[in-house]
């Protein structure tokens, strides 16, 4: 029973358990019909046990009920079984929706399969009485599907396995030099020629070796909208990604006026097929602010989120220090240099989603040459940006890199995989703190929360993206979730113990985890290259 993962807050276990059978209902009160929807439909396809509709809502009845209860904080939920059956109260929907979670993993690991193992399969939980509610508000993964693409139906998957771990925040990275994967129609070229590539390297950019043929495909509008509601029925936002003004190769080699024209012939440029920090960014005209205006309207129409984020990493300045256009600009605004003139167009769109009631969120490079009042900074880079950004008043969401970018190897051992970056293990994570000791507590009330990331150069498919998510992501969850004490006082011991049945819930998603014992023998790719173990900062 203790075997939760994210550990919650509190659990007092009793003596008993609740059998869900033939003649268990499942109630959902005012407010909790849809959590009570999805409730419903999971347990269902896992246990064949018709679970009717309750005629009184809240009322568990020996079943399940589901209702609100005034004063809980909107995530927060308490579970309590005992003889009257399951009841699961939420400050509000979304805290009901956590603690449906909950009961799952109470369930056993066959709650988590979409077909009943059999009709004598007995269904339990134990009684206890779970408080809970999470440590951060923003508990994220970000997936990276320009340098690999995801078909819609592996995002949907995704959505669910992020649900499973309590995470609720979902960076969408859409676009990059490799590919641009989101429709957007007024620009159709953006995906017609943006979303496809000849070829891949395989493994470092370093790696001689190429996959030798074409790697592409994007989300229509419909599909994200089908993704945006999937994610919402979840408590799950999505927050959209298109990276301006660096890693837009993609975009230029679509509309080759919006890059720097008069530096190099830009109607050369393809789809990049390689990786690492690309020189070809957008030129800082009126011509591109507009072309991207018209993109940011139609991604606010399709995602509601209150952040978009805009990227802002990486943009290298040398086309911009040759090229007459933007010298001119940064004269005509009579800014000091080429990194004011970055700071000036991320500004820009600052403004531009504040006026629409959006909030400006992007990579830490942004805080060089000053930041615009409401926006928030994604700390990759280590703990520095978040710390200067939330000192400057600024939100911040800590993901660095050294602690949560999940591409990075999580074994210095032979079999691992294309295995780029540092070793971070599985204990790495476990005790990454995403609140760093030089912030006073009011600065610290800047840290909205965390985010793993995902970036899918060595990601060719879905059991790639796995193995390198898995189990990792679980400790990341943890983290993200519970009030766990300092990194060294953290019982890591335990953490695997409940990690023990996690697994086998992980089996029973279809989770193409990395064992404990390392990577089974079709998950290690021998001869590709990856970086050397511990080498100079990772950049891929
Ligand atoms: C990043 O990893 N370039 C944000």
């Amino acid at each position: 029973m203790t075997e939760l993962i994210p550990a919650p807050r509190g659990a007092v276990t009793g003596a008993g358990e609740v059998r869900l059978t033939r003649h268990s209902r499942l109630h959902a009160g005012t407010g909790t019909e849809r959590v009570g929807r999805w409730l419903g439909a999971a347990l269902r396809q896992a246990t064949g046990l018709p679970l009717g509709e309750g005629r009184e809502p809240g009322e568990a009845e020996g079943g399940i009920g589901l209702r609100l209860r005034p004063g809980l904080g909107p995530e927060e939920y308490r579970l309590v079984s005992d003889g009257n059956g399951v009841l699961i109260e939420g400050g509000g929907a979304a805290g009901v929706f956590w603690g449906a979670q909950t009961l799952r993993q109470l369930l056993g690991p066959d709650a988590y399969r979409r077909a009943p193992l059999g009709r004598d399969r007995s269904w339990t939980v134990p009684y206890l009485t779970i408080e809970d509610g999470p440590r951060f508000r923003w508990r994220g993964l970000m997936l990276d599907v320009a340098r690999h693409f995801m078909p819609k139906e592996g995002v949907l998957r995704y959505l669910d396995l992020m649900a499973a771990h309590k995470l609720n925040v979902f960076h969408f990275h859409l676009t990059d030099d490799q590919g641009w994967r989101i429709e957007i129609e007024r620009h159709p070229r953006l995906t017609e020629t943006g979303s496809w590539r000849a070829r891949t390297k395989t493994g470092h950019r370093a790696s001689p070796l190429w996959e030798d043929k074409p790697h592409g495909g994007y989300y229509t509008q419909d599909d994200i909208r089908e993704i945006v509601a999937y994610a919402a029925e979840r408590h799950i936002t999505v927050v959209p990604e298109i990276d301006v003004p660096g890693h837009s190769q993609a975009a230029i080699a679509a509309y080759p006026e919006l890059g720097n024209t008069d530096v190099i012939d830009t109607t050369s440029l393809s789809v990049w097929d390689t990786w690492g920090i690309n020189p070809n960014v957008l030129a800082p005209t009126d011509n591109t602010l507009r072309f991207y205006e018209g993109v940011f309207e139609e991604v606010l129409a399709l995602f509601p989120s209150e952040f978009v984020h805009v990227g802002g990493d990486e943009c290298p300045k040398d086309q911009w220090q040759r090229s007459e256009t933007a010298q001119a600009r940064i004269r005509e605004l009579g800014l000091a240099d080429e990194d004011e003139l970055q700071s000036w167009f991320i500004g820009h769109f600052d403004t531009w989603l504040a006026e629409r009631g959006r909030r400006l969120i992007g990579w830490d490079e942004i805080l060089e040459g000053g930041l615009a009042g409401g926006a928030a900074v994604s700390s990759w880079r280590g703990y520095a940006g978040g710390i200067a950004a939330a000192r400057a008043g600024h939100d911040v969401v800590m993901c660095p890199e050294q602690q949560v970018y999940l591409d990075h190897r999580q074994d210095p051992g032979p079999e691992e995989p294309v295995p780029i970056g540092w070793v971070r293990t599985l204990e790495d994570v476990y005790r990454f703190e995403p609140v760093p000791p030089e912030l006073t507590p009011g600065e610290a009330r800047h840290v909205l929360g965390t985010q793993a990331n995902l970036w899918t150069e060595v990601m060719e498919d879905h059991a790639r993206v796995d193995y390198q998510a898995f189990p990792r992501l679980a400790a990341f969850a943890e983290v993200a979730w519970s009030p766990l004490p300092a990194p060294e006082a953290r019982d890591f011991a335990d953490f695997e113990r409940r990690m023990a049945a996690h697994y086998r819930r992980l089996d029973a998603l279809g989770v193409a985890y990395r064992p404990p014992t390392g990577p089974l023998p079709w998950q290690r790719r021998p001869g590709v290259l990856g970086r050397p173990i511990d080498g100079p900062p990772p950049s891929r």
